[in-house]
């Protein structure tokens, strides 16, 4: 088929990539000069395994290709798919001026009838007003075809983001049309050999399971937390009851690890939205404020644990914090709770030696006074962030964090203590290598 890809983010770089390679000849709009210019030599500005190297293929057999003009991107294409942002708006509604823009110039350059799909998150009815805008865009230039909206929200994780697209666990369609519907069915089909995963649905009602979807993965998060946050008083490790109760298959393994809270570009805003959306129903959702109150207070635990340890005075302590990304597999450092126990630290007059595997020129970035001053040093490994230290804290459980030689940092630090926002190390393997360790939810 013949797609264009509207949005070369996230999802819109992972989506047209992901097409390519499935024999689609896909066409990618992306208005950012200089992203543009990066990915039309082959150059992926976001960290995300095995992205470049398919892109490139892609780009280089001619099956993918990039445009700043519209007209030109849509020109040929059956499908056209919406991924561009939706970021939080003032008041924690998703603001839809991205996705409204792209409708309007989809009103002003098509010039024959095709299926446009809503990739990006967005809220209940915001396929009818794409719909509207085109409409009214193609009226207004005489041209009375009809444009098919569906939405088609997108579950992938970053740092798996190319596995998740290739092998789905469902694909959810939502359109009120049968064609369009089993168009993007057949569309689809390649990713899911012999697994009938297609949830054919409403157009409405797929635009809100992605958001109950997240709301969802946030409160197993969030929820367990708060477990945590009792255990710890209790003198029960969090790590055997999550074990204890993830072995029950109707609660599940996954999103059941407690920390130091969630960050990335899709839980924060997505609970946001849909407390303003539930909120502008005129419903009050005591759930969704309670997820999102509990990661909030998550987020500045391991300060808290900083600061008694310390006795109130971080001032001159040297602070080593391991993992900056909101998570592991990424650079992406947006709602890190690396950021926020950052800021605390550095408020405090800490001096803080940090290392993340992708993130620390982002990081630099974001603090170039601290980084200037030396307050805050980036450092290329794990060993170096230890050098001197009075405190270690893990913050991102990257792969590399896992196995580190105990014996050499405690070494290299000047006082032997490791705050696990992870819940990545043994306890008692740590008290025995000579360390003083702290977890989330775990004995003292
Ligand atoms: C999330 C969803 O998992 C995807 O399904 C969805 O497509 C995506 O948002 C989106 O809406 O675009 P992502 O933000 O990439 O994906 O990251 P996750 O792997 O979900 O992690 C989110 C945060 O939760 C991270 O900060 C992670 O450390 C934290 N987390 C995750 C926990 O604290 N505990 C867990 O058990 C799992």
């Amino acid at each position: 088929m013949r797609l264009c890809v509207i949005g070369a983010g996230y999802v819109g770089l992972v989506t047209a990539t992901c097409f390519a390679e499935m024999g689609n000849q896909v066409s990618c709009v992306e208005r950012d000069p200089f992203r543009l210019a990066r990915l039309s030599r082959g150059q992926v500005p976001i960290y995300e395994p095995g992205l470049e190297p398919m892109l490139q293929s892609h780009l280089a057999s001619g099956q993918l290709s990039f445009t700043a003009n519209m007209e030109e991107g849509v020109d040929q294409a059956d499908v056209i798919f919406i991924a561009v942002g939706t970021p939080s708006g003032e008041d924690g509604s998703a603001d839809l001026s991205h996705v409204l823009g792209v409708a309007d110039e989809l009103g002003a350059s098509l010039r024959r009838p095709c299926l446009v799909v809503d990739k990006s998150t967005v809220p209940v009815g915001t396929a009818e007003r794409v719909a509207q805008r085109i409409h009214d865009g193609l009226a207004a230039r005489g041209l009375g075809f009809k444009v098919q909206v569906a939405s088609n929200p997108e579950f992938l994780k970053e740092g798996s983001a190319i596995d998740d697209f290739m092998r789905p666990d469902r694909v959810i369609i939502g359109c009120d049309d049968a064609d369009a519907t089993e168009h993007l069915r057949r569309l689809y089909a390649p990713f899911l050999r012999n697994h009938e995963r297609v949830l054919a649905m409403s157009v409405r009602a797929a635009e809100f399971t992605k958001y109950a979807s997240n709301a969802f993965l946030a409160t197993k998060i969030s929820f367990m937390n708060e477990m945590a946050g009792i255990c710890a008083r209790l003198s029960v490790d969090i790590e055997d009851v999550r074990r204890g109760v993830g072995s029950d298959k109707r609660i599940g393994t996954h999103f059941i690890y407690a920390g130091c809270g969630y960050g990335g570009s899709c839980f924060p805003k997505d609970v946001r939205a849909l407390i303003r959306t539930a909120e502008q129903e005129g419903m009050e959702p005591g759930i969704l404020r309670a997820v999102e109150a509990r990661n909030a207070l998550q987020k500045t635990l391991l300060f808290q644990a900083l600061r008694d340890h310390f006795s109130g005075f971080l001032k001159g302590r040297v602070v080593a914090l391991w993992g900056l990304a909101f998570k592991p597999g990424t650079d992406d450092l947006r709602e890190a709770p690396s950021l926020v126990l950052l800021d605390a630290l550095l408020q405090a007059g800490a001096r803080v030696q940090a290392h993340d595997p992708v993130a620390n020129a982002g990081v630099a970035a974001r603090y170039p006074k601290a980084v200037e001053s030396g307050q805050l040093r980036l450092v290329d490994s794990p060993y170096d962030a230890a050098e001197g230290a009075d405190a270690l804290v893990l913050v991102t459980e990257w792969k590399q964090f896992r196995q580190p030689n105990f014996e050499r940092i405690r070494g290299l630090m000047r006082m032997p203590v490791i705050f696990d926002g992870r819940n990545l190390y043994e306890p008692a393997q740590l008290v025995d290598a000579g360390f003083l360790y702290r977890g989330i939810g775990r004995p003292a």
